[in-house]
């Protein structure tokens, strides 16, 4: 009966302890994954170790249904992604990615009709439970003027479809631009708040490419010293002052760089005259590194933008190498984001990228750093609340559980052995 009791005992200390660490998990470290034309990678070769969540692109929209497809041989691998992916790291979470290279008018077209919403979201949630994936997410930042319904009527149908099933309730989130207003652009962002998990924010490159044609420049700039234009530094700002919590923004890693074609390359800094920077053109991490060792070429990191770069011949290549994907994720961490997404993962060299945000994000975990900005305070603030939930609250029940159990074992104790005393002195009279 006692035993039971400090097995019992002993059973909740453990549980307390053992739920801690994933309770604990305050980042996300994002993959995306989406096989282009050239360069098939192997899902089985993707590290998912490495990773929280990995997401799969891109299901289709059938422009007539709006339902999702995965139809071409592109996207039909998504249909044994989870499968695949949990063999190397069984706890990673899986997703969809919707869009991507869908036309815009199919999606406008959806967003804009409530019966093509009701299918496209009905559909969304029955291919995701169908292939195993954990969330869904909309990779489409063309067009705003429904996404505030849209993400209202997803966020209503994935609760309600959770209330039924066996698995967990879906996570849902969004591409979006680097900023939530550009030009036209405008994002309902008090329905991303509310309806989403988290946002994968993107840089401006994708968007403001014609900024670059005459000079070399930091494409995925962290910081812009010369410019107020474009940089990640003030695109999270600005999502931040417009409402969005910094724990449902996911910074971009880019797995890729841009090559420009120098007027002379003597001068090969950023801001060298250039005769235009090779639009639509991006080259893999590891075509980069190739190049790297093939040339012998002289790689630069640039602290002030936080981007690297180097010359080979008269092409110009600037990129993120390990020291800029490292300062991206502690800038992450300082800002109190949630955490990063990789774009993408086939594009890494042998892991050594996402071996270095991993390790990156880790390595401050305990040792906090409230010396910079204010923002950094509140930073500060998160994460001492998440280690008074997570950390603080169960060690404490876990001491008074654990007196609990002293007490009632010493009151057990003295009981057996008053117990034993008086069958003692019980013998002890009868034998006299
Ligand atoms: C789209 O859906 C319609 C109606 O369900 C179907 O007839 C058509 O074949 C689908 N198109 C594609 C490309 O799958
Ligand atoms: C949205 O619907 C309205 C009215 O039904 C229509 O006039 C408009 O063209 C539609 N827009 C798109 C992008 O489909
Ligand atoms: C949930 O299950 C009940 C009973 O099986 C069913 O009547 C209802 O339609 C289901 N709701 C959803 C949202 O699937
Ligand atoms: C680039 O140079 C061309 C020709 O000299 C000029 O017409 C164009 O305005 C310049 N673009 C930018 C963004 O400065
Ligand atoms: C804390 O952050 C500041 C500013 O980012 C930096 O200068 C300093 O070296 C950091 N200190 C530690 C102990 O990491």
């Amino acid at each position: 009966m006692m035993s039971k009791r400090i097995i019992f005992i002993l059973y909740i200390l453990l549980i307390s302890f053992k739920t801690q660490p994933s309770k604990a998990q305050p980042w996300v470290r994002v993959g995306y994954f989406f096989n282009e034309k050239e360069g098939y990678f192997p899902i089985s070769n993707i590290d998912s170790s490495l990773f929280t969540h990995l997401i799969c692109g891109f299901a289709d929209l059938n422009s007539t249904s709006y339902e999702l497809s995965l139809s071409d041989s592109a996207n039909l691998d998504c249909s044994i992604f989870t499968k695949t992916v949990k063999k190397k790291n069984p706890s990673v979470t899986t997703l969809l990615s919707i869009g991507g290279r869908t036309n815009t008018l199919v999606l406008s077209s959806m967003a804009n009709d409530s019966f093509h919403r009701k299918s496209f979201i009905g559909s969304s949630i029955k291919m995701a439970r169908l292939f195993g994936f954990e969330g869904l997410d909309l990779w489409w930042v063309d067009d705003m003027s429904n996404l505030d319904i849209l993400f209202d009527e997803w966020q209503d149908a994935i609760t309600l479809e959770a209330r039924n099933s066996t698995g967990s309730k879906l996570i849902l989130t969004a591409a979006v631009n680097y900023a939530p207003r550009i030009r036209s652009y405008n994002y309902p962002v008090e329905s991303i708040q509310q309806h989403l998990d988290w946002v994968h924010v993107r840089h401006c490159t994708d968007f403001l490419p014609q900024l670059w044609k005459n000079f070399t420049a930091a494409p995925h700039a962290l910081y812009n010293p010369s410019s107020t234009v474009c940089s990640t530094d003030l695109g999270i700002t600005a999502w931040i002052k417009a409402g969005l919590s910094a724990k449902k923004i996911v910074l971009l890693l880019p797995y890729f760089g841009y090559p420009w074609t120098l007027v002379n390359p003597k001068e090969n800094g950023i801001g060298a005259p250039a005769t235009g920077m090779a639009e639509g053109i991006n080259i893999r991490y590891m075509e980069i590194k190739q190049n790297i060792n093939h040339y012998r070429a002289k790689v630069t990191f640039d602290k002030n933008y936080v981007v690297n770069y180097f010359t080979m011949g008269t092409s110009w290549i600037a990129f993120d190498d390990v020291e800029s994907i490292q300062k991206k994720v502690s800038y992450a961490k300082e800002k109190g984001l949630l955490g990063y997404f990789v774009w993408q993962v086939s594009y890494d060299d042998n892991w050594v990228l996402s071996q270095a945000a991993a390790h990156e994000l880790e390595g401050n975990k305990g040792g906090q750093n409230n010396s910079a900005a204010p923002e950094v305070n509140k930073v500060g603030q998160n994460k001492q609340s998440y280690s008074l939930v997570f950390i603080i609250l169960p060690i404490i029940a876990a001491v008074i559980i654990l007196l609990l159990g002293l007490v009632i074992y010493f009151r057990w104790m003295r009981k057996r052995k008053l117990k034993g005393k008086d069958i003692f002195s019980g013998i002890k009279e009868a034998s006299e």
